[in-house]
């Protein structure tokens, strides 16, 4: 018999190890993950997980079928639940009013007329993704106008792992954030959630706050992460034409104890499911309650990411004689960070897509990404192809482009790969990850962000 059950509906790159920790914890509740897509939930429950993500499976292992459990049949894990998180996706609207811009939050609304339809006792219910302010009270309207009797409370509790590190992140985190109503029957549900995280998380960790502050929190950690990798991304330009070099700055104002070294390494921009779409959504919630210059200066966020990746694709483009057209150019990383397999936003894409208008032809590698590499770039077939490994990749190729900061570029066997490329051969290390000296002695041009050129071309 367990203690209580716990439903979460989306088993997604928060719901899936978000659960599984939780499950791992705390043995005496039973955790059910539900979704709507069969195969993913048939792949959490396989020995192939539908993520890729660090120390992910034998966290699964120790818990799956003893108290993490996986369905698709949501309704009916919906009336036997006592708490509630939602983690299905938020993705950016792509009509109407703020498309482009605001969330779109028709699953969000569905989910919670699911919730209402199958529920026959109050419950809390948890939003876990990350959600425009007062989605809480907007998703608490829709649960209380019932003629049921049943009163359900709704709390913030966003999550704050990042990709590749989610285990580490979720295993200890720098803060719990509860956001909850200061009512008798918000103060009890804030209880119940708090007791979960303690069961792992130091107590000091655990922050409350109203359940506004705690969905703007969500927001605003992301925005200023992305406006960190954007700000040092302008520098990155400035070193490049005034020959400073970006690693030293960085390593010098982040050693100021109150800038810090996180999130300050020069690259091809952003990416991931989380930071733009934050941001434009923290811009136009500022926007809609009329304060353009806050939504502008966010947006400039935005702005400058896109433009680090054009103007990578103009150095590539303009060191190659000016034209790529029909050479072969490797393209080492897909994913948007190194360890994991997700591709959303990647600055890949944008990269790859440029060159490809320019008619390179691409042959790509990536370790764990080889799926989203064909479906991101579903348009461009028979412009690129995907390789098993990155000699491959790399053979007959003019150049090689790093666009993941994957630790294993930097262990090939670049001498090799060398004499198996076209002369003169390119370097354009999108993320400053491997040894340049060592290249430019091989041979190799080599092409940095925000450091002078090692140009063998003059
Ligand atoms: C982010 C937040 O970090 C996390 O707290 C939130 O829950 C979800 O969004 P994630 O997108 O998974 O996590 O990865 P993150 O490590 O933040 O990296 C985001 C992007 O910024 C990646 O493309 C990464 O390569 C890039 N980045 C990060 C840089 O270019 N430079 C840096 O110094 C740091
Ligand atoms: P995140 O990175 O926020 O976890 P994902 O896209 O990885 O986002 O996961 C969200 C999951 O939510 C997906 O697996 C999707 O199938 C699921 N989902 C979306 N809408 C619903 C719904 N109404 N009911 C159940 N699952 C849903």
């Amino acid at each position: 018999m367990f203690k209580k059950t716990i439903l979460c509906i989306g088993a997604g790159y928060v719901g899936g190890p978000t659960m599984a920790v939780i499950a791992k914890h705390c043995p005496e509740y039973k955790v059910v993950v539900v979704d709507i897509n069969p195969r993913r939930i048939a792949q959490w429950q396989s020995d192939n997980l539908p993520i890729y993500e660090p120390g992910l499976d034998e966290v699964v292992y120790i818990a799956r079928d003893r108290n993490l459990f996986f369905s698709t049949d949501v309704d009916s894990h919906i009336a036997s639940s006592d708490i509630i998180f939602v983690s299905v996706n938020t993705p950016t609207k792509t009509f109407g009013q703020g498309a482009g811009r605001a969330a779109d939050l028709q699953h969000w609304e569905k989910t919670a007329r699911q919730i209402l339809r199958n529920s026959s006792s109050g419950k809390i219910v948890v939003e876990k993704s990350t959600l425009p302010v007062r989605t809480a009270a907007a998703m608490e309207r829709i649960l209380n106008s019932n003629d049921k009797g049943i009163h359900f409370e709704v709390l913030s509790n966003p999550e704050f792992l990042a990709e590749g590190s989610a285990i580490k992140d979720l295993e200890q985190p720098d803060r719990i954030l509860i956001g909850a109503r200061n009512t008798e029957s918000g103060k009890k549900a804030l209880e119940e959630i708090i007791e979960i995280y303690a069961h792992w998380t130091p107590k000091e960790k655990i922050i409350t706050s109203n359940v506004w502050s705690s969905e703007l929190s969500k927001l605003v950690a992301n925005a200023f992460l992305a406006q960190r990798v954007s700000s040092i991304n302008t520098i990155s330009a400035l070193c490049e034409k005034t020959n400073a070099d970006i690693e030293e700055v960085s390593r010098a104002i982040g050693m100021d104890s109150r800038i810090g070294p996180k999130f300050l390494k020069a690259g091809v921009g952003f990416g991931g499911s989380c930071f733009k779409k934050d941001i434009l959504n923290l811009a136009y919630i500022a926007e809609s309650y009329g304060l353009t210059e806050v939504s502008r200066y966010w947006e400039q966020v935005v702005e400058i990411n896109s433009y680090q990746q054009e103007r990578f694709v103009r150095i590539i483009v303009t060191s190659m004689f000016n034209t790529v057209a029909e050479k072969k150019i490797a393209l080492f990383g897909f994913a948007f960070k190194a360890d994991t397999g997700d591709t959303r936003e990647s600055p890949a894409i944008s990269i790859a897509k440029s060159l490809m208008n320019e008619r390179a032809i691409l042959s790509i590698y990536d370790p764990k990404a080889s799926e989203g590499i064909a479906f991101e770039l579903a348009d461009y077939a028979g412009r690129f192809t995907v390789e098993e490994d990155p000699y491959s990749a790399a053979q007959g190729a003019h150049a090689i482009i790093v666009a993941t900061d994957w630790t294993e570029f930097g262990s090939y066997d670049y001498q090799s790969i060398y004499e198996t490329m076209e002369k003169p051969a390119f370097i354009f290390d999108g993320r400053n990850i491997l040894d340049h000296h060592k290249l430019f002695k091989i041979g190799f041009s080599v092409h940095r962000i925000g450091r002078p050129p090692m140009s063998r071309l003059g």
